[in-house]
């Protein structure tokens, strides 16, 4: 596995793989790997020539400085995970090759982005959708691949890539969760050990709302209600939002339909859950 740190340099390696018609897949991340990335990787892997998986901080996704200068880095585990799960490029560049001086051109997620994390983390998804823009420029990949498991952000990426009209294919992976549930994030290890026991309340509040749903409940009030009630009685969980949305533009729905999504995200002390779960379409169909 070949590591880049350079722009220029990446930027040479796509042009000549393009040139050579190789396939190439990314797994973009923030580092911190965890069996999520590993997932990733492993799809991005089974059909790619060359599987360039980046890890980049990226500081405007962040809103107070603590949270960034305190996100976990881990160049030489991460480095470690990426050989391991069999990746060729690992494309580590620093703020300065991604962001130089004078940089000052963004990606306006519109509206999409301002609802749910958009309103919680206000600029969360410009600085998203400008660098994974940045990523497909540079690493040229033919598909990238995306966890489920932050469903905005990846309807966020694939109405980008449809509006701006990116020779990407953007490809979904089912979320990893823990075996009591709890979808795996790297910001998991901050939870302190009673707050990890609570933290799968989250997701099973959400299972609670789909088998609402299952048993022909299909007023989306009714599956909200459901999972507040559910999380009002889990201990320290905050709740930010609980809706059931279409999954394309997260608007929010008033009647439920097959495939429409529950999200929720909530606060546990310092840290922030998200998690979704889409509504299977009943056996017998509606
Ligand atoms: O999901 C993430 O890890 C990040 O939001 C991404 C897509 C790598 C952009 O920084």
């Amino acid at each position: 596995m070949r590591v880049v740190r350079s722009v220029s340099e990446m930027k040479v390696a796509a042009m000549r793989w393009r040139a050579c018609g190789q396939r190439v897949g990314l797994v973009a991340s923030m580092g911190a790997l965890h069996a999520g990335h590993r997932s990733l990787m492993a799809h991005a892997r089974l059909d790619s020539d060359i599987t360039v998986v980046s890890l980049f901080v990226n500081p405007p996704q962040f809103g107070a400085d603590t949270e960034y200068s305190s996100y976990p880095r881990s160049l030489d585990t991460d480095s470690a995970v990426c050989r391991k799960a069999g990746a060729d490029i690992l494309f580590a560049p620093s703020v300065e090759e991604i962001y130089p001086p004078g940089f000052d051109t963004w990606v306006d997620p519109g509206e999409l982005g301002s609802r749910y994390e958009g309103a919680v983390r206000p600029g969360y998804f410009r600085a998203v959708g400008t660098i994974v823009l940045k990523l497909f420029e540079l690493t040229q990949p033919s598909f990238a691949m995306f966890g489920q498991k932050d469903a905005q952000q990846l309807a966020l990426i694939r109405r980008m890539v449809r509006d701006l009209d990116l020779p990407v294919d953007v490809k979904a992976v089912p979320t990893v969760r823990e075996p009591d549930g709890l979808a795996v994030s790297s910001r998991n290890h901050l939870l302190t050990p009673a707050q990890r026991q609570h933290a799968p309340a989250l997701y099973s509040s959400l299972q609670e709302a789909a088998a609402l749903y299952s048993q022909g409940e299909r007023r989306a009030q009714a599956l909200r209600d459901s999972i507040l009630s559910a999380l009002a009685d889990a201990p320290g969980l905050e709740v930010e939002y609980a809706d059931l949305v279409e999954p394309d533009g997260f608007r929010s729905l008033k009647e439920t339909f097959p495939g429409s999504l529950l999200i929720a995200a909530a606060r546990l002390g310092e840290v922030r859950l998200i998690d979704n779960l889409p509504l299977e379409a009943p056996a017998d169909g509606p």
